[in-house]
């Protein structure tokens, strides 16, 4: 394993005023997201907008990386251009999700386990040599009556060790995602309870498989209200608690944590890291990996229509920008108000 190369990459993914794009829907997902504006899901049409979002002008001042899916890696643009290779001109350090999703954990009603590690260490070899120098494993842990078990947290935390030590043996920097989902009517006490119960599950089981943090990136939920929850935990809350959280879990040697936005609105996504940055200095890097809260306005304003393109690509900018001022505690939300 290439350590220096890795801890290089895993220190320019958080570099100051800049995040991560997650456009690594599985084609199941990126469905979902295409029929909310009624294209269909077509390999054509899935191309047409990933390659919408990576030429936007710009990207690389705020955008460190982009996690692709299978399909992504392996396309072309409308011109020939690979995908990648518009990536890495604009500066962008091109990731691979390589988990195979969450399936039903046998014995553990309603809770899930990733899989995906067989085979591994062959896909992590190619998708290096077709330029990834990042990977992302998502778990998924529920909270509801019961749950989740200490068995479903052990078995997903395992699963998440395995895959890092993988990647590091093939010179690659695992993002680790153990996503506490926010899905229910649990209060912000019991999310906090159950995402510090699994990150320290987490740190246990990297220090066994004997992964190197400091070439390793956080990707975390934020410490917030279930959706469904009569009380809502407010902006400075869900910033405090979620640093709380951290200091309590995450050593030190790790080098930046980039949220996931897991169904909280752009702004809100924003708001939080906003005040999470504001707060002072933090041993980590604090940074993003969002999906939704990156796309949501760009995807609208495209709506499959070429003559979109530049409409999209305006709030796909907008958004990477307003979360690079979160990076350093910068985000004004009267910015929203200037630009809509
Ligand atoms: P969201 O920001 O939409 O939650 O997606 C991030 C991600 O990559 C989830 O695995």
């Amino acid at each position: 394993m290439a350590l220096d190369e890795m801890i290089a990459v895993a220190n320019a993914m958080v570099a100051p005023g800049k995040g991560i794009l997650a456009a690594d829907e599985s084609t199941g997902t990126i469905k979902k997201r295409l029929d909310s504006i009624s294209v269909e899901c077509t390999e054509h049409n899935r191309r047409a907008y990933r390659e919408l979002l990576f030429r936007t002008e710009g990207i690389g001042d705020y955008i460190s990386g982009v996690i692709l899916f299978d399909e992504t890696i392996r396309q072309s643009a409308e011109d020939g251009t690979p995908l990648v290779a518009i990536l890495k001109d604009a500066g962008v350090i091109p990731g691979i999700k390589v988990d195979a999703g969450a399936k039903p954990l046998a014995g553990a009603p309603g809770e899930k386990v990733t899989e995906g590690l067989d085979g591994l260490r062959d896909r992590l070899a190619e998708y290096y040599d077709m330029g990834a120098r990042f990977a992302k494993w998502r778990a998924v842990i529920d909270i509801g009556a019961g749950i989740p078990s200490s068995y479903s947290i052990d078995a997903n935390t395992h699963a998440l060790a395995r895959y890092a030590a993988l990647c590091q043996e093939a010179s690659i920097v695992p993002i680790v995602e153990p996503e506490v989902i926010m899905d229910g009517s649990h209060t912000v006490d019991r999310c906090q309870e159950v995402t510090e119960a699994t990150l320290m599950a987490l740190y246990k089981a990297l220090f066994e498989q004997r992964v190197v943090l400091e070439g390793t990136i956080l990707k975390p939920n934020m410490v917030v209200s279930g959706s469904d929850c009569a009380e809502q935990a407010g902006v400075e809350e869900v910033a405090e608690r979620t640093i709380a959280c951290f200091n309590r879990t995450v050593p030190s040697a790790v080098p930046g944590i980039c949220f996931l936005s897991g169904g909280q609105s752009e702004e809100e996504a924003t708001a939080h890291l906003n005040a999470m940055n504001a707060g002072g200095p933090l041993p980590w890097e604090l940074s993003f990996s969002y999906g939704r809260a990156l796309q949501a306005s760009a995807l609208k304003a495209w709506g499959g229509q070429p003559e979109n393109v530049q409409r999209a690509q305006a709030a796909f900018h907008h958004r990477a920008q307003m979360n690079s001022r979160a990076r350093s505690g910068d985000y004004n939300p009267a910015a929203e108000q200037k630009a809509a």
